[in-house]
């Protein structure tokens, strides 16, 4: 692993063979923050696991989480919850995990039937946040623990303002962010369903000193705009984008800093439905 002059850590090779746009976007964190922060021992630390609880991940997604809790030994059930069919594989794959296919609006298990349940960066763009929690509460059992991470709001501001400002230029819908769940909104959200909410920040910074890693960063942002299901729009927006940040990189030699953060919200004290 190389160092730069910001002292940023990065791969020979930017870390990106083969990687898909939520592995890239994890990668580009753990390559190019300005100062390390890991995610996972973060929640970890909030949930403060003895090892024999039943925890449920929902929305699983990679399946980084229950895997590395596999490997830490846990002894409770580990059940990973996702929407999506490949996630669902992925974590099914994972032995000693229970991988269910399933929205978490409706999840298929027992009211006060899991210890902890995890919500990591599911809720944000989620259109029935409140009914996902509410799933949430009601699957714990009454002294559970209920942890979501959510992103500060605008986080990444340049680059996502250069992906809106050709969206909208190409007439695509920019998609209003005005309700999604963020560092200021998740108290409010979680108290509805829990007495006791704290909500810690995490403030960090993406640091890039050239264009690759930040195109190959953008183009993995554009899922969360509903764009990658077409390669002609899809490419379309890789060469504008490119453009423009490799414009940028030829008008200066300072980095191009991307301010994000995100929250780690635990929430204890079932409040009656
Ligand atoms: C940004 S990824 C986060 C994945 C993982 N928790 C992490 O932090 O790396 C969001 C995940 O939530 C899943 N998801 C979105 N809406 C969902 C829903 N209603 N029910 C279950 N999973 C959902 C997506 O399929 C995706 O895997």
């Amino acid at each position: 692993m190389d160092i730069d002059r910001d002292g940023v850590r990065r791969a020979p090779d930017g870390g990106y063979a083969h990687l898909t746009s939520p592995e890239i976007r994890v990668e580009t964190h753990r390559l190019f923050s300005r100062r390390d922060d890991d995610v996972e021992a973060a929640v970890l630390g909030a949930l403060a696991l003895t090892g024999t609880e039943t925890v449920l991940d929902v929305g699983s997604g990679t399946g980084t989480f229950v895997q590395n809790l596999i490997d830490r030994g846990h002894t409770g059930r580990v059940i990973a919850l996702d929407l999506s069919f490949s996630a669902y594989l992925t974590a099914r794959a994972v032995p000693g995990v229970e991988a269910i296919h399933a929205s978490a609006d409706e999840i298929p298990l027992p009211d006060g039937s899991v210890d902890v349940v995890l919500s990591r960066q599911m809720l944000v763009h989620c259109p029935s946040p409140e009914m996902i929690v509410a799933e949430c509460a009601r699957v714990l059992t009454a002294d559970g623990v209920f942890v979501a991470t959510v992103n500060h709001a605008r986080t990444v501001p340049m680059i996502r303002h250069v992906i809106e400002t050709e969206l909208g230029s190409l007439g695509l819908r920019v998609p209003d962010s005005a309700s999604w769940v963020t560092t200021d909104t998740v108290a409010e959200l979680v108290g509805r369903f829990f007495e006791t909410v704290d909500v810690v920040r995490h403030d960090n910074e993406l640091v890039f000193t050239g264009p690759g890693p930040l195109v190959r960063y953008a183009t993995s942002l554009f899922s969360l705009y509903g764009v990658d299901d077409d390669p002609a729009t899809n490419q379309l927006l890789v060469d504008r984008v490119t453009a423009r940040v490799e414009d940028w990189f030829r008008a200066t030699s300072e980095p191009w800093l991307e301010p994000k953060g995100y929250s780690v919200c635990s929430a204890r004290g079932l409040l009656p439905v």
